[in-house]
């Protein structure tokens, strides 16, 4: 049996605060939401959109093994097990570190940032890592300010491979995540005008994204994207922290590169030369973005000492996480009807890279392509000449019909030839209905756009419409 996750006393002393009412019983897991508290995890009341220690007594009902709580908290009394601390976020952050420290120094830790893809590249090195050594990857997204260190405190003092995401907003936010995780490789997937209304320019995203490199460990490596155009800006930041430098990309001056390339709807072939071998592998994620972080994953591989082909080997079986290119098949009266479910997130570089994965759906299967698209948040100014500028893609993949929702779609679809044209909603429930009435055996959909345009909800509608109805042509 592996030892428990914590000793109380470690944990206490790890956040530096005051024990209360101690039982000796270890703790299994550490949780900030009783909603999925498992019993013995510690709980942590944080203080983010509602005060978590309003919900310390339940968390106790639940299961908790203990509870890390302000100094301030006033204890019921059912409550088990209190650490004491000044502050609950600063306490989560010491035992974060803590995990850190008590890793062996031969344990490798690997942090992803980028504008898109961070989740998809942790997932491919997770599945890859955990075929070889014992391995512990950021649950989700966890990648902001309590999501590292919440991520850092939950890993087993045995991990060989740690993975994490780390996420911001605004400038200044990675330099202490990173200083928390210290990673022997940090990752910049790539850098695209997402959050633009917080920031004056896409080199200033540039910039904060670069600050990743800040928390490396001494001889850490800098794995960066040749092709981005803000890669001179990565390349200062990594050489200013002194990192060793490994570029991925199809730039013939990339280190890590495709010789091989074949792009399908199912997924994608790749050959590289790494290490001074050539290694074949297939991603089952559709998309020449997947592929370009996949080769950013080769190279974090091989810059942690990891065995490069057995891990990539994985990649070949392993699903797009959920929202981001997950398929169904759907059987109707007549056909089959496909639907590539792309609606965690957009970005007009995620949107186009989807569109291509579209225009690579074969005829021979599926007589339309269809693509249903909701508003890009958090594009700032420019909002509407960077959903004008989807139109390309959409004609580059041989896009038969479009339906779309929300204001700033509202200019793309009349850009529209009027052929091409589904319908328009302001919300994207109200498409369900002239979808369901347009679709036919045959069609294969491509739903994408910003979380907050609630695209998942519609293709989640349409899957459970599409499953119980017969469709004409
Ligand atoms: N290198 C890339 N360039 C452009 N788009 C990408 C890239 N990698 C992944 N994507 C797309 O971006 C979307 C989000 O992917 P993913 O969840 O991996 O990103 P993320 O960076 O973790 O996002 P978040 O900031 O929301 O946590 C998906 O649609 C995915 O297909
Ligand atoms: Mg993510």
């Amino acid at each position: 049996m592996s030892p428990p996750l914590w000793a109380f006393d470690d944990l206490v002393r790890a956040a530096d605060g005051r024990a209360e009412r101690a039982n000796g019983a270890p703790v299994t897991g550490l949780s900030i939401d009783t909603r999925t508290l498992a019993p013995g995890d510690l709980f942590v009341a944080l203080k983010d959109q509602r005060d978590g220690h309003a919900f310390v007594t339940q968390a106790f009902r639940a299961g908790a093994a203990a509870a890390l709580v302000a100094e301030g908290y006033e204890a019921a009394p059912d409550d088990g097990p209190l650490i004491r601390v000044r502050d609950t976020l600063r306490g989560l952050e010491d035992i974060g570190r803590a995990a850190r420290a008590r890793l062996s120094p031969e344990a490798r830790v690997i942090a992803v940032t980028g504008s898109a893809g961070k989740t998809g590249t942790k997932e491919m090195l997770r599945a890859g890592l955990s075929r070889l050594a014992p391995t512990h990857a950021a649950d989700k997204s966890f990648n902001n300010h309590w999501g590292v260190p919440l991520t850092l405190a939950r890993m087993p003092a045995g991990t060989r491979f740690g993975v994490f995401e780390i996420g911001m907003n605004h400038a200044g936010e990675i330099t202490p995540l990173t200083k928390m995780v210290r990673p022997h490789v940090a990752i910049v997937t790539t850098v695209e005008p997402v959050h633009l209304a917080q920031f004056p320019s896409v080199t200033a995203i540039a910039d904060a994204k670069g600050e990743i490199f800040a928390g490396l460990e001494p001889g850490g490596a800098a794995v960066i994207n040749r092709d981005n155009p803000h890669f001179a800006t990565l390349l200062r930041h990594a050489e200013a922290a002194g990192a060793r430098v490994i570029t991925f990309g199809q730039d013939a001056r990339a280190d890590v590169r495709p010789k091989v390339l074949e792009l399908t709807s199912e997924g994608t072939s790749i050959g590289i030369e790494i290490g001074g071998r050539e290694i074949h592998y297939r991603v089952a994620s559709p998309g020449i973005h997947i592929a370009m972080n996949s080769l950013a994953v080769a190279a974090a591989l091989d810059a942690a000492g990891a065995d490069v082909e057995q891990a990539l080997d994985v990649l070949s079986s392993l699903p797009p996480p959920p929202g981001r290119g997950s398929r169904s098949e759907h059987e109707v009266a007549g056909g089959r009807v496909l639907i590539i479910d792309e609606t965690y997130n957009a970005n007009p570089a995620s949107m186009r890279a989807a569109l291509a994965v579209l225009g690579t759906v074969p005829r021979s299967a599926y007589r339309r392509r269809i693509a249903v698209l909701g508003d890009m948040l958090e594009l700032g100014p420019d909002e509407k000449s960077h959903h004008l500028s989807i139109k390309d893609a959409i004609d580059a993949a041989g896009t038969d019909l479009v339906f779309a929702c929300g204001p700033n779609m509202a200019h793309l679809f009349a850009a529209l030839r009027p052929t091409m044209q589904g319908a328009w909603a302001e919300r994207s429930d109200g498409l369900v209905g002239p979808l369901l009435a347009a679709l036919a055996p045959g069609d294969a959909l491509m739903l994408k756009g910003s979380n907050g345009s609630r695209m998942g909800p519609l293709a989640e509608a349409l899957r459970q419409e599409i499953g119980s109805r017969s469709l004409s042509g």
